[in-house]
């Protein structure tokens, strides 16, 4: 096939794909092509049922026997974040022993980074690359108050420059939240440890999307959300992950009892449960760990391999079409993301004057991305592609909208003048 550039060829590239039937594991709206799964994922067509289950059965007739496992195969509560764990372990390239879920994001950031710096007590640095996701680098700095260490700030360009004798971790995220270029994982992550530093990874924009390898590159830490690529649903709680090698040694500070090696002894003092058990602090948030894992259930029979081709086809193809249908036309279009397949994660991106404007011309469509502000620069339009659910005529279709909506000014409407609370 030539360049997919008809919808036709798109069409064909949807019946070939081996993702074809996993479309039909979730609810996508009529009328609605949404290019925003790298902020809220879709919803997943067994979550309903499985909520409506464990509020009404488990907890409404089970109530606190559900912590336990239920005659009828339900319940068991209290096992609910390592089988989580088991499912998000292997889109991570990590053993599910390994994986702590039942945070938010930036909770398990603090313990994380803590646990790094107390882990390298004769260091007193924590680098953080400036253009990271802002609570990566809020929470960093309330870590180096807490701890009397110093934030230093890196060039995205080349992190490693920042990383000497005294740096104790490195903390990056892996794919940019705004331009989704992607880190080399694997090569950073042995750099650093060549200059003796830890490295944690913030895999919210790639867990679900692109492969990380964790155990491959031997990575130290790492913590992702689940409510993106991986479809948990609003404010799902977020993934830790420890390597192995570092779980005798390491220490998150919110010791609370269910991290305890053996809560329901009720004992005065603390001792820490062994492996990743000691990083869970207190009761887990059984609703939301209920519809995450109803939610990872459309992961299965998928392959890492196989999302990542599918992701990749899916970009491509936008910047195909923008390069082709828009950026000639309207040059004020300035692409951020790489082009490079090597560096690049699964949204697209880019910077217009009126990027603002655009994105909710778009919305007003049906063709849901979102809007980053970029400071000084022109904000940023970003569209994410969930290869579980998105297919290649969506994208097709997805830039026809784009072009009508730069012939028609539609972007201009003075009601897109003033920005919603959330962009
Ligand atoms: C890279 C990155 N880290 C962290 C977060 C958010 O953290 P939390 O789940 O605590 O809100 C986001 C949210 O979009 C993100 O993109």
């Amino acid at each position: 096939m030539s360049r997919p550039s008809e919808r036709a060829d798109a069409q064909l590239l949807d019946e070939r794909s081996p993702l074809a039937h996993t479309r039909d594991r979730f609810r996508v709206p009529d009328g609605v092509i949404y290019l925003d799964g790298n902020s809220l994922g879709a919803l997943p067509v067994g979550v309903p049922d499985r909520l409506a289950r464990v509020v009404e059965q488990e907890w409404g007739d089970g109530l606190i026997r559900s912590w336990n496992p239920l005659p009828d195969g339900g319940g068991d509560w209290i096992g609910l974040s390592k089988r989580v764990a088991a499912r998000i372990a292997p889109l991570i390239g990590a053993d599910p022993a390994d994986v702590h879920v039942g945070d938010s994001t930036s909770v398990s950031l603090f313990k994380a980074i803590v646990a790094a710096a107390r882990l390298r007590p004769d260091r007193r640095v924590l680098v953080v690359e400036p253009t990271t996701f802002p609570t990566d680098g809020y929470v960093a700095a309330g870590v180096a108050d807490l701890l009397g260490l110093e934030l230093r700030w890196c060039d995205p360009a080349d992190p490693l420059a920042a990383v000497d004798e005294d740096v104790a971790l490195l903390a990056l995220t892996h794919v940019d939240f705004r331009t989704g270029a992607m880190f080399d994982l694997p090569g950073i992550t042995a750099g650093a440890h060549a200059r003796g530093a830890l490295v944690q990874w913030d895999l919210c924009h790639s867990a679900g999307a692109v492969p990380v390898g964790l155990s491959d590159a031997d990575a130290d830490l790492a913590v992702g959300c689940t409510y993106k690529y991986l479809n948990g649903g609003p404010g799902s709680p977020a993934f830790t992950w420890v390597n192995p090698r570092l779980q005798a040694d390491a220490r998150q500070p919110i010791t609370g009892w269910m991290g305890h090696a053996s809560p329901f002894a009720m004992a005065r003092d603390y001792e820490p449960a062994g492996g990743i058990g000691h990083w869970a602090s207190g009761t887990h948030p059984v609703l939301a760990l209920s519809a995450l894992d109803a939610a990872l259930e459309a992961f299965e029979g998928v392959t890492v391999e196989q999302l990542r081709a599918a992701s990749l086809s899916l970009t491509d193809l936008f910047l195909e079409l923008l390069d082709e249908r828009c950026v000639p036309r309207w040059p004020e279009i300035e692409v951020v993301t790489p082009r490079d397949h090597a560096r690049r994660g699964s949204q697209v991106s880019f910077r217009h004057p009126d990027a603002y404007g655009l994105v909710q011309a778009l919305i007003a469509r049906g063709v849901i991305g979102d809007f980053r502000d970029a400071g000084a620069e022109p904000g940023i339009a970003r569209f994410g592609f969930t290869p579980l659910y998105l297919r290649h005529v969506d994208v097709h279709d997805a830039v026809d909208h784009l072009v009508a909506v730069l012939e028609g000014e539609e972007h201009l409407d003075p009601a897109y003048a003033s920005r919603n609370p959330v962009t």
